[in-house]
């Protein structure tokens, strides 16, 4: 398993549901009228946003949170600390499995995802169990 990020990181939830709200201004999603703003803080400190964007081959949209995680590799901001994931009213959306997956190998177990104005955040382990990772590629890599 990928180690815990800091916990005494302080965290603006505020700020990254607004920022989420934004981002998601901008989707574009004319096929399912759906538009998802993620935002996130990274571990060198930047605040990074990314909206989702759907095809007219449905099954190649993009999730906000595939276009997060690529924002923080190119920008080489590190690890993500914190996640808020809204439609753009300032309510959280749970993220869907995949994206869940694919935050796992970009913040870990203890990524913190937002549960919303004046409740506890939850950690990414909470909310995808038993996660399949990187470890479990070495663990079964076949002997030659
Ligand atoms: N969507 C996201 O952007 N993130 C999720 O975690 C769930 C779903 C988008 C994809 C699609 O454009 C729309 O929401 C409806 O599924």
């Amino acid at each position: 398993m990928a180690p815990e990020v800091r916990r005494e990181t302080t965290v603006d939830w505020p700020a990254l549901r607004r920022a989420a709200d934004e981002v998601a201004t901008r989707a574009h999603a004319p096929y399912s009228g759906l538009r998802v703003g993620a935002a996130a803080l990274c571990d060198d400190g930047a605040q990074i946003a990314a909206c989702n964007v759907e095809n007219a081959s449905f099954g190649l949209t993009l999730c906000a949170e595939c276009g997060l995680v690529s924002t923080l590799v190119a920008g080489g901001h590190g690890r993500l600390v914190a996640v808020s994931v809204t439609a753009g009213d300032g309510a959280p959306l749970a993220p869907c499995g995949r994206c869940r997956q694919v935050l796992m190998e970009h913040g870990g177990p203890g990524l913190l995802l937002d549960a919303g104005e004046g409740r506890e955040p939850v950690t990414l382990a909470a909310m995808l169990p038993g996660a399949f990772d990187a470890d479990e590629l070495v663990a079964r890599r076949p002997s030659t």
